[in-house]
């Protein structure tokens, strides 16, 4: 009889498994790209690039966190589309938003934060079927996975999508019927394309895990658009989205039971061995050692992926899930023992993994990425301790140990002072079996807005909804601009729109040619007038680009904003599209921008000459009248630096040299050395700003024609913005000529007011004053002490005799000084004009008589007769008289021994 082999071991049923494997075909990473992008290729789609995490089309996702996100467009208009049909391998981050699965990594075996995503599309090509085949076929066909070890589901009323699989040859027992949470996909939780889905699943055949069946690839039919009030519309026709997990896929065809096994993690998580083994980490028994070395590989290189497409870690949008992820992955460092740098040994172990050349940034951008890791490392990690701390303070409390809930106010302290994002201290009380109670802490951070620190939201310019048609009309001037030839033209108005905001009007136009600077790049919009036919003149208050291609001009009334409504009614006729204006801009505001655009590129390279490192470009924004410059640095720049950043510059602008523009291609831009923000957007084609030697900068903005009009160029101050950022501020050209104007204008009067001859000479006597300053300050206030407890310590003066002059001796407190003697002096010949009056202080001695009273004698000669007696010198008048004496009187008793037998000598 046949016996079937019981297997009870999870050995066992590991060898099985491995037996199993030897079938599979063996793909890397690597290779499976190749054949996913070649086999769609071959089937007449367009091969496309990877879009950057950040969706620069879709303000309403944090980031791109599918394959489709850079074609959502095409689902929406699929006519818009340049291809029928395309394939990608999608970088893809899912650690906000809807798509959010920051808080599984570590503790699953297939979470990631960025992964790549692997799909194809179709914008009205083919459909549901051929979508569905297509895959099928790339799995049994191309990959040979076995049929026996595969099963879909679908959506419970897609009876198509059932027969389609059917169809396949797809037993009923391999077609699972869902609901809507499992098989409807949106992008987000808000407006979107959106979709059924059908989704196809590997059985892993672990009988270790509660679910063996593990999804790799999702079909969506996007069918359907969800609008803002969440009403399910139709598309214009269905399209298809699909999308693979890289790391999952390569999983089931390397027989790894876990993603962190695969080729393209292995080498990172040896790299983390080999850095926790240098340093002799021993890992806690309690601990999982495992789940840390994951959040780390997972969350290593998620930040570096971020830093290379332009996020730099803040306390804002992108910038706060990439700090979140860094400091994750330092506390799961420190679990493991490590409390000192280490992240960015880890970044050759990272390239070893993609030797492929499919992420070429990840090394050319390398020494950047590096700088803004360490810099954010070494800020946390002086916080970090002196946060666990006060955390673990809260745990001891036995007040608290019965509810288990952190103080919402701590939670609140930790991520305000101590830098600790909200999940981090969420993380540490899961391990710790404690609570967070977040809608609290939420209270409080919604008070604490003034800090600055909202969470993500959308860009919320109203007038960019109203504009939206313009684009649909492909409303796309031409700028002009760059040629200061062509500021002044005429111009035809291609669009208009009054936007009414309450009780204020708005006028928004679109002008072909258009002359207007308002591309964004850090530099202000021109302003200016347009001139309309009838000689109506409307101010031109802002310039903003509405979408890719567009430029709007927000007009205001000259005469003022009540004057709009009466304006617009007199000018209609010639504000509709067709009529021609004259165009005026600002051509001062626009020089000077341009001095202060060209002069931050020679910043951007004065300081990496000088600073010998590769800086990143975290900000900056271009004034006509100064320059604004923020860049990832770890610490204070030096004067020296500072001085020699601006000598660099002024030598460079003194020199002279022209600013030529060229366009060409990214790459070939990019390997000539120019210098490019990788936040920004480029387009194949890129337009480069250079001055041959000294700079040279992807660029869309307006620039100098030399860099002699930079001259003289001066920092103003240089601070910090944020933990690794530093700002400087600069002004060139005239506007630092003012600067410096305003600034020497008080110079010759403060020379006169302080007496010196120089400006150095009077910093010496500044100095000198201030601190003479300090002292009186401080005596002043030592000696309003003295007097207000003055009554409780005043001693009786020592009664003695001179010449029959009735005499009366006292004695001063030390610390009171010689204006106080004589102030005293004259109060007491007043108060008491009969006696003659001796006032010591150690060894000052006053002597005041009164001589209306006293006719015999002078203070003089009194004090002449004493000074017989005892050593000293001194003189005086009538009534006063002051003297020195060799010897101090400190005391009563010495005024009896000593002075008053003097007075009392012949
Ligand atoms: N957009 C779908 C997903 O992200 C298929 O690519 O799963």
């Amino acid at each position: 009889m046949y016996k079937v082999r019981v297997l009870r071991t999870t050995a066992q049923w590991h060898h099985r498994l491995a037996v199993q494997q030897r079938f599979i075909k063996q793909l890397t990473s690597a290779e499976l790209r190749v054949q996913f992008v070649d086999y769609f290729e071959k089937q007449g789609h367009t091969r496309v690039k990877s879009a950057s995490l950040i969706p620069h089309n879709d303000k309403s996702l944090l980031f791109t966190n599918a394959g489709m996100v850079p074609f959502k467009e095409y689902f929406m208009k699929p006519d818009t589309a340049p291809f029928k049909t395309a394939t990608s391998i999608q970088k893809c981050m899912r650690a906000g938003g809807k798509h959010n699965d920051l808080d599984n990594v570590g503790y699953t075996p297939r979470h990631h934060t960025f992964f790549e995503m692997l799909g194809n599309f179709s914008f009205g090509g083919y459909s549901k079927k051929e979508a569905i085949q297509l895959a099928w076929r790339f799995l049994l066909e191309e990959l040979e996975l076995p049929l026996a070890r595969l099963r879909v589901t679908v959506l419970e009323n897609d009876e198509e999508g059932y027969q389609l699989w059917k169809a396949m040859g797809l037993p009923d027992d391999k077609i699972v019927r869902c609901g809507m949470e499992d098989n409807f996909w949106s992008m987000g939780d808000g407006e979107g394309p959106c979709g059924p889905c059908t989704e196809i699943f590997w059985d892993t055949q672990d009988k270790s895990l509660d679910d063996p069946w593990l999804e790799i690839w999702n079909l969506v039919f996007m069918e359907n658009y969800r609008t803002a009030d969440g009403q399910i519309t139709k598309l214009p026709s269905p399209c298809i989205d699909t999308g693979m997990g890289l790391e999952r896929v390569a999983s089931v065809l390397q027989g790894k039971a876990n993603n962190f096994q695969v080729d393209q993690f292995e080498h990172l998580i040896s790299g983390i061995r080999s850095v926790l083994g240098k340093r002799n980490v021993v890992v806690p028994s309690s601990e999982d050692p495992n789940a840390h070395e994951k959040i780390i590989a997972d969350h290593f290189r998620a930040m570096c992926f971020l830093i290379s497409d332009g996020v730099i870690p803040s306390n804002i949008g992108r910038g706060y899930v990439l700090r979140r992820i860094i400091r994750r992955a330092l506390r799961s460092a420190q679990q493991l023992g490590i409390n000192e740098p280490f992240l960015t040994d880890l970044y050759p172990h990272l390239l070893d993994g993609y030797k492929d050349g499919m992420y070429p940034e990840l090394s050319s951008r390398a020494a950047s990425i590096c700088n803004v890791i360490a810099n954010e490392e070494a800020t946390f990690l002086k916080t970090l301790n002196r946060g666990l701390l006060l955390l673990n303070n809260v745990f001891e409390q036995p007040d608290l140990q019965q509810s288990k809930v952190i103080p919402p106010q701590v939670a609140f302290q930790l991520y305000d002072t101590y830098g600790f994002p909200f999940d981090l201290t969420l993380i540490i009380a899961r391990e710790r079996g404690w609570t967070v109670d977040m809608q609290a802490v939420e209270a409080l951070q919604e008070k604490q807005k003034a800090l600055g620190r909202e969470s993500w939201k959308a860009d919320d310019l109203a007038d960019k909804s109203r504009l939206a048609e313009w684009r649909n009309q492909a409303i796309l001037p031409q700028f002009t601009g760059y040629d200061h030839a062509l500021l002044h033209q005429e111009s035809q108005i291609v669009a208009a729109e009054t936007i009414h905001k309450g009780k204020k009007t708005e006028l928004v136009v679109a002008i072909d040619p258009c002359p207007f600077y308002g591309l964004g790049g850090g530099q202000v919009p021109d302003t200016g007038f347009i001139t309309l036919a009838n000689g109506s003149q409307w101010k031109v208050t802002d310039v903003f680009q509405p979408y890719e291609g567009g430029i709007a001009l927000k007009l205001a009334s000259p005469k003022g904003p009540k004057e709009m409504q009466k304006q617009l009614e007199e000018d209609q006729e010639f504000l509709q599209i067709g009529n021609l204006v004259r165009t005026e801009i600002d051509v001062n505001k626009r020089q000077g921008a341009e001095v202060h655009h060209t002069a931050t590129h020679l910043l951007n390279a004065g300081l990496r000459a000088i600073l010998k490192t590769d800086i990143v470009q975290a900000g900056s924004t271009v004034e006509p009248k100064k320059l604004r410059f923020d860049f990832t640095y770890g610490k204070p720049l030096s004067n020296d630096q500072l001085y020699k950043v601006e000598e660099w510059i002024n030598e460079a602008a003194l020199s002279g040299g022209e600013t030529n523009v060229q366009h060409m291609k990214l790459n070939e831009a990019v390997d000539s050395g120019a210098i490019a923000a990788f936040s920004e957007k480029y387009g194949d084609v890129v337009r480069v700003v250079e001055v041959p030697g000294v700079t040279k900068e992807l660029c869309g903005g307006t620039h100098v024609d030399n860099i002699r009009k930079l001259y003289p160029f001066k920092i103003l101050n240089e601070t910090s913005v944020a933990a690794g950022t530093r700002r400087i501020e600069a002004v060139a050209g005239l506007s630092c000529m003012e600067w410096y104007r305003q600034s020497f204008m008080p110079v010759p009067d403060l020379l006169k007011m302080l007496r010196a001859n120089n400006t150095n000479d009077a910093v010496t006597k500044l100095d000198k004053l201030m601190q003479q300053t300090r002292e009186t300050q401080k005596r002043l206030e030592h000696m309003t002490e003295k007097l207000a407890t003055a009554g409780e310590k005043i001693v009786h003066p020592v009664e003695g005799i001179y010449n029959n002059i009735p005499v009366r001796v006292h004695l001063i407190d030390p610390d009171l000084d010689a204006m106080f003697m004589q102030k005293r002096a004259n109060v007491l010949k007043e108060s008491q004009p009969e006696y003659a009056h001796l006032l010591v202080n150690k060894n000052t001695i006053v002597v005041a008589l009164n001589t209306s009273q006293v006719q015999e004698h002078t203070a003089n000669s009194i004090l002449r007769h004493i000074l017989k007696h005892i050593k000293g010198g001194g003189g005086g008048q009538k009534e006063f008289a002051q003297g020195r004496l060799a010897e101090a009187i400190l005391d009563e008793e010495t005024i009896k021994t000593r002075l008053l037998p003097a007075l009392k000598a012949q």
